[in-house]
């Protein structure tokens, strides 16, 4: 079992990422921590306490944390997903309220329980983790594994031409977390990049595989002539509501990118986490850009030894995106199930 600690702004694939781990039986969940960037971080929060409702799993920690990135004005993008960040899912909001601990005390004192255990895994900005590492500059060599879903390096940026998306809501947070490891005792994290995960490609026949898998009633595809004809008619709450979330990530991908599919950003870093085997990665030395008028939030790295710096990091490069989805539908199939 891998002790696991997800911090995220969910977010659709978030969501993805956050059933995922629930229904991974390597998996064990010890707490959900929310931070602002797709949406504000206290509509994160109720989203991560109402999926976890959704799956009868209110044993799980939930964390609100920072509202603000660390210097940079919040930006969030309800285009990408939703007005609340589930797209049309319309989750029934959970009774109970997140912990009494913030996002950055649960990082510290969930290591310090249980130093050289805890995999971190971070799908959205940084902010709670650099705001840990600043009050606890331990806290790095006390994880066993990092893997953070964002920063692009070869490929074209989803924020500005070459920026992704978590690091460019907050340069500064990614930058300092960064700096914080390859060093120390620290594990160099692996970094899923958009390089690699805007390969992973989800249709709508994936989603026909889930709610088959889960025994729930068939989703309806669109036709040739309508792409935006996908209709959730599922009969089982799980698969219903993420069909709703997914249809609209689909929607935005018709609008901006190369069709009715959506990129698998942050369910691919949820795989890595519990098994780095599932990707190829080269060490490097990454760092983030904080000045550039045009390159501010993005991220170098150094592949050549040019910074005579140690690598900090391990960037995914490469994947088997069907053995990936066989997976992920495989083990939400089985959640939806229950
Ligand atoms: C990242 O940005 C967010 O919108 C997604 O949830 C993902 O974590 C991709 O750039
Ligand atoms: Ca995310």
């Amino acid at each position: 079992m891998h002790p696991i600690v997800l911090d995220c702004d969910t977010g659709i694939d978030d969501s993805l990422a956050l059933l995922y781990l629930l229904s991974h039986p390597d998996a064990d969940l010890l707490a959900v921590l929310s931070t602002a960037g797709n949406v504000p971080a206290d509509v994160v929060c109720a989203n991560n306490l109402a999926w976890l409702e959704l799956c009868d799993r209110d044993d799980i920690e939930v964390c609100l944390g920072a509202s603000t990135p660390l210097v940079a004005e919040l930006m969030t993008t309800e285009d990408t997903h939703g007005p609340l960040g589930i797209g049309y899912a319309d989750l029934p909001p959970a009774p109970r309220a997140p912990s009494s601990r913030s996002a950055a005390d649960a990082w510290i004192e969930i290591t310090a329980e249980r130093p050289g255990e805890v995999v971190g895994l971070v799908t959205g900005p940084l902010t709670n983790l650099a705001l840990a590492i600043e009050r606890d500059p331990e806290l790095p060599s006390r994880l066993r594994r990092l893997v953070v879903m964002g920063g692009t390096f070869h490929h074209p940026g989803n924020t500005t031409p070459t920026s992704e998306w978590n690091v460019a809501v907050d340069p500064e947070a990614a930058q300092r977390v960064f700096a914080a490891f390859g060093r120390d005792g620290a594990p160099a994290p692996v970094i899923c990049p958009l390089d690699l995960t805007e390969t992973i490609v989800m249709t709508p026949d994936h989603l026909g595989r889930l709610a088959a898998q889960a025994g729930s009633a068939p989703v309806e595809q669109p036709s040739v002539t309508d792409e935006r004809g996908l209709r959730s008619v599922a009969d089982n709450r799980v698969v219903r509501h993420l069909v709703d979330a997914i249809r609209f990530y689909f929607e935005f991908h018709a609008d901006h990118d190369e069709g009715y599919i959506a990129h698998m950003h942050d369910p691919f870093a949820a795989a890595v986490a519990l098994d780095p085997t599932v990707a190829t990665t080269r060490p490097a030395v990454v760092d983030v850009e904080l000045v550039g008028t045009l390159t501010r939030g993005t991220t170098v790295a150094d592949e050549r030894g040019m910074w005579g710096r140690d690598p900090n990091a391990a960037i995914a490069t490469a994947t088997d995106p069907d053995g990936f989805f066989d997976d992920l539908i495989d083990r939400i199939a089985g959640l939806a199930a229950q």
